[in-house]
């Protein structure tokens, strides 16, 4: 993945700015700096820009309109002492005015290139509207589906994430910090907030330094090499330390290994949410944890500043450690050339054609194809379907969780474009439910006619927007209210059924499966999820997303990812297929269940197409490989089918025996290729020392050798297997 350099100005010019304002600033100037105020009042209050005058607040968030800003910008700038700029930041999570899928949807692409490009979108249309910064990307290790931020990030996988991460970055950041349409990121929740116990949101995470380094760390390390302005601390409390105080990953890690120069701000009330964790005594106290673990600038909660002030001139609190946090903060508004460039904003279009475009590919490919039974999709222009399903045609659960600034009335729904495909007469709507929770049978009637009046069904099911994200943690991962017995409905109707599934996380749906001949997994797939849909269903393009998160088949196996361990007594291949619900009785002492089987319903990496990909022919350059060495792995791709496809083609390793044990299979890269009907592409991959380290129980990073297993795979269960030695 390219690098490309983010700081604005020559580095050393940039520093003596730094440092010659930090030497005129008071010490009411400072703590200003370090604290973002979430209040605001539209338009501008006298006490507002009273306040801004006096340099009281750095940062605000989710600030006003254009206009309020512009307004707050320049009293800044021009009106209070020393004219330093306020900085806007705001949730531009999945898109600001174009809603693209939620992350996890965008994950499932497997497609960097295209996610920076949305991201880009993103940028410009906030920074149109006056916004510097996004609380973006998350990219939180996520393998718990009860847990709603699962849609926010990318799924379970490292490897996958740490792309992703970096994609996203590059797409707020541009070529430069200080470009127009460039706004800063924020790296979050920093770190280990996706390992919360049993999925619930803001609860504590018990992560060995081993897996937070081989694991969650990775993703954040991505960002910042990819040049992240800032980070943003997390809710959680890690392994005892609540990571908005943890100077083991604030401090140690993120400054003394990865010296990163930027700054970071606490989660949204979480210094002194320190307090009720019990790790701080009282607001001052969390104040002083707060500064002291790493946190730079605090977001909402004042403890900042009400209390730094005392506790610096109580000699408590080394103005040394503020000048610091200032002079990251204010490095970071350098780069950006807030002192510099003009308060009103460069123009950029909202939802231009190009930018709902890359929204509509973006949809396109995120869209996994679970299952094709009987070739029932592509489905043919001539046939009458039923659209039916809560989520046929609404518009605000289509764009998912986490939209500020997505309009309803912009949305292109499903039904709106299977209309415009196959024209209004062969369609039949009755949605059967009213929302993806309502429990009620009323709607069934007339959604059972609209089956019987057409050749197809389409269902669209899921979970509404609300069921996933912040504090949105689910126990049961079904579909909910009443969507199975509808689907039990349409089925008796023997009409073919076809489900398209939006929900912000891996759903349950095992028994529901049985009934439906197609199924794609559309995530929220955001403003042009409808024509997204619409052109796959009538095979306009093939399905071509791929799962970046295994799906249980019962919340009973949650956690469950790819990259487990093997055990000491693994099932052996006979032990597979135990059906769900039904328990036996077990020959053999494995490590399984008795009552479901040890795979996941779908496994990581799986997705189908509209035409077959045969993989053959793996080589491997060499049986050895030298520590300065490297290995290539190739194998053929042969589209048997009769249609183009795009195949992800990923790159799996194992090692045999190391000082600590290693997972089954890891991802080490991936390949999105187009194969025309009947041909074959050879994919080609390297890999390097680098490739094969790991963090051990000693702290290092290191390759150690042994005996590998390698992969070129369709997804994590299958794929061809070579192998390797490292001397
Ligand atoms: C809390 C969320 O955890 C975080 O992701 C978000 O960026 C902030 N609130 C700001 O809204």
């Amino acid at each position: 993945m390219m690098m490309l350099p983010v700081a604005a100005a020559p580095p050393a010019d940039t520093e003596r700015r730094i440092q010659e304002l930090v030497a005129r600033m008071t010490l009411d100037e400072k703590i200003g700096q370090m604290s973002q105020s979430s209040g605001w009042s539209s338009p501008l209050s006298d006490k507002d820009h009273a306040e801004i005058r006096a340099g009281r607040w750095g940062s605000y968030l989710n600030a006003g309109t254009l206009q309020d800003k512009i307004a707050a910008q320049r009293i800044a700038l021009k009106e209070s002492r020393l004219g330093i700029p306020l900085l806007f930041g705001r949730d531009v999570i999945h898109g600001y005015r174009t809603v693209f899928p939620i992350p996890l949807g965008q994950a499932a692409s497997w497609d960097p290139a295209l996610v920076e490009a949305a991201a880009r979108v993103a940028a410009q249309e906030a920074a149109a509207d006056g916004i510097h910064w996004a609380f973006a990307p998350m990219v939180d290790i996520a393998r718990d589906p009860r847990w709603g931020r699962i849609a926010e990030g990318s799924g379970e996988d490292p490897y996958l994430g740490s792309a992703m991460s970096a994609a996203v970055v590059h797409g707020f950041q541009g070529r430069a910090l200080d470009a127009p349409g460039s706004i800063a990121a924020c790296v979050k929740h920093y770190v280990g907030y996706g390992a919360a116990e049993g999925g619930r949101d803001y609860n504590t995470a018990w992560i060995p330094e081993v897996l937070l380094r081989n694991v969650y760390l990775p993703p954040f390390r991505a960002a910042r090499d990819a040049g992240a302005a800032t980070f943003m601390s997390a809710f959680e409390a890690l392994n005892g330390v609540p990571a908005s105080g943890n100077t083991f990953t604030l401090r140690k890690v993120l400054r003394d290994e990865w010296h990163f120069d930027g700054f970071v701000v606490s989660d949204w009330n979480s210094i002194a949410e320190m307090i009720p964790w019990g790790y701080a005594a009282d607001e001052a106290d969390a104040a002083l944890k707060g500064v002291l673990g790493g946190v730079d600038m605090e977001m909402v909660s004042t403890t900042y500043y009400d209390h730094l002030k005392s506790l610096v001139d109580a000699g408590r609190i080394d103005v040394r450690l503020i000048d610091e946090a200032v002079a990251n903060i204010l490095r970071v508004k350098f780069r950006m050339g807030l002192f510099d460039r003009p308060v009103e904003p460069a123009k950029f279009a909202m939802e231009s054609p190009e930018s709902l475009e890359t929204a509509r590919r973006l949809a396109q490919e995120s869209i996994v194809l679970l299952k094709n039974e009987g070739a029932a999709l592509p489905l043919s222009k001539s046939a009458r379907v039923a659209v039916i399903g809560p989520l046929a045609d609404s518009a605000v659960d289509q764009m998912g969780s986490w939209v500020l600034d997505g309009r309803p009335e912009d949305v292109h729904t499903p039904l709106a474009a299977i209309r415009a495909l196959a024209g209004d007469a062969q369609v039949a709507y009755a949605p059967g439910l009213e929302n993806a929770r309502d429990t009620s049978h009323a709607g069934f009637a007339a959604a059972v006619a609209a089956a019987r009046s057409a050749d197809r069904a389409v269902l669209f099911l899921g979970e509404d927007a609300g069921l996933s994200g912040e504090a949105r943690s689910r126990a049961f991962l079904n579909l909910p209210g009443a969507q199975e017995a509808l689907i039990d409905a349409i089925a008796a109707t023997g009409k073919p059924v076809i489900g398209v599934i939006m929900a912000g996380r891996p759903l349950v749906f095992h028994d529901a499966a049985a009934k439906l001949q197609a199924i794609l997994y559309a995530w929220h797939p955001g403003t042009m999820g409808g024509p997204a849909i619409a052109g796959l269903l009538y095979g306009e393009a093939s399905p071509s997303g791929r799962l970046p998160v295994s799906f249980p088949r019962t919340v009973g196996q949650v956690p469950i990812y790819y990259d487990h361990m093997n055990t000491g007594r693994p099932p052996s291949e006979a032990e597979r297929g135990v059906p769900a619900g039904t328990p036996i009785n077990p020959k053999g002492d494995t490590s399984r269940y008795v009552d479901v089987d040890v795979t996941p319903e779908y496994p990581f990496g799986y997705g189908i197409s509209y035409s077959v990909v045969k993989y053959e022919n793996l080589r491997v350059s060499a049986p050895r490989m030298s520590k300065s060495g490297e290995i290539t792995v190739t194998a053929d791709l042969v589209n048997t089918g009769a249609r183009d496809a795009d195949e992800t083609a990923q790159l799996y390793i194992r090692q045999l025996a190391a000082s600590i044990v290693r997972p089954v299979r890891e991802l080490k890269g991936f390949q999105r290729v187009r194969i025309p009907a009947g041909e074959k592409r050879t994919v080609r991959f390297a890999l390097r020392t680098a490739d094969l380290s790991f963090w051990n129980a000693r702290g290092e990073f290191v390759a150690e050798p042994g005996q590998f297993q390698v992969w070129i795979a369709p997804d994590a269960e299958h794929g061809l297997r070579g192998e390797f030695r490292l001397e």
